[in-house]
């Protein structure tokens, strides 16, 4: 799946500050690790060789070593500031993590399931929601605000270029507030080991201007269109007769499941199976005919049909854009 996964290479406010607080720390343990260096070659070179024959050495226990506890404080003190300077860079990332203020922000619930993300734009209005899967989209700029919630396990929700991670569990719902700055796709994954697919768990973020957001969410809240081409009709009626509209939904039409992803719009996705195969012709008959050879493991079972009814299918799907 595409777009950048890349902790140290922050798009949002949110990342920003955790990249921070990293680059202190690595800072802070390269000068401590710098100076046991210098200190263990210095006293390499200043012991006196001895071997076996040579007498024991007790002169230094009357020595006074005014010198070396000196040292002893020196470096204590410099780790105990050390300590200090991390533990006040933790507090305050954790404080400016919690504060990312949420003037007009935007609420998206995502419910992990094995092994997909489903994504509901909620809206004070019923008739502007709308649901889609592993894709989110946002605007740029804005505060986001994802409740989380899980289906079945426990996930863990996770964009490394916009935030850390938060996990989704069962029977709780957790929320997690972040900021794109910079437009651009980002890819998330589940970080939580959720079962056989856990790795096959991914979903990306898109985060755009005001505007194409607005047009995307317009677009994603359409009833799929009547298809008008006669195979791409044929496949309509076969989803609808037959047992994917058992778990899928379509809107405007009689398939509303919520078992398994929202297809109203599976055209417009880029890849199938969260993450597993780009979204195309081939893979989309692969996948509606064994989606377990692609994904062992995968909740939806086989479709042992004629060919043409498979391409049916996978031309009707075509046109769900
Ligand atoms: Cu869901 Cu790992």
């Amino acid at each position: 799946m595409k777009g950048l996964h890349e902790v140290l290479q922050p798009a949002g406010a949110q990342a920003q500050h955790i990249a921070s607080l990293w680059w202190l720390t690595v800072a802070i343990c390269a000068v401590v690790f710098v100076a046991i260096l210098i200190g263990l070659f210095y006293a390499l070179r200043r012991a006196p060789r001895a071997d076996a024959s040579t007498p024991p050495d007790m002169a230094s226990m009357d020595r006074p070593e005014s010198g070396t506890r000196r040292t002893v404080v020196t470096a204590v003190t410099l780790s105990i500031l050390g300590l200090l300077v991390l533990l006040a860079g933790s507090v305050v990332t954790d404080r400016a993590l919690a504060t990312l203020p949420l003037a007009n922000a935007v609420h998206i619930e995502v419910v992990g399931h094995q092994w997909w993300w489903q994504v509901n734009y909620d809206d004070p209005e019923p008739s502007r929601i709308f649901s889609t899967a592993n894709e989110m989209h946002i605007p740029v700029g804005r505060p986001v605000v994802v409740s989380l919630e899980a289906g079945d396990v426990i996930h863990s929700f996770w964009v490394p270029s916009l935030h850390g991670k938060k996990d989704l569990i069962p029977g709780h719902t957790n929320t997690i507030e972040l900021r794109a700055d910079k437009a651009g796709t980002y890819r998330g994954q589940c970080a939580e080991f959720c079962g056989l697919q856990h790795a096959f768990m991914a979903f990306t973020v898109v985060a755009e201007d005001d505007e194409s957001f607005r047009k995307w969410a317009d677009a994603q809240r359409q009833p799929a269109a009547e298809p008008s081409e006669a195979k791409a009709k044929r496949g309509h009626d076969l989803f609808l007769s037959g047992t994917c509209m058992m778990c899928h939904a379509i809107q405007g039409t009689t398939a509303s499941a919520r078992m398994a992803p929202d297809l109203t719009h599976i055209a417009s996705r880029p890849t199938l199976g969260a993450g597993t195969v780009p979204n195309d012709r081939a893979s989309l008959a692969a996948w509606i005919r064994d989606p377990g050879k692609l994904k062992p493991g995968v909740q939806m079972p086989a479709h042992h049909v004629p060919d043409d009814e498979i391409d049916a299918l996978v031309a009707y799907l075509e046109t769900l854009k």
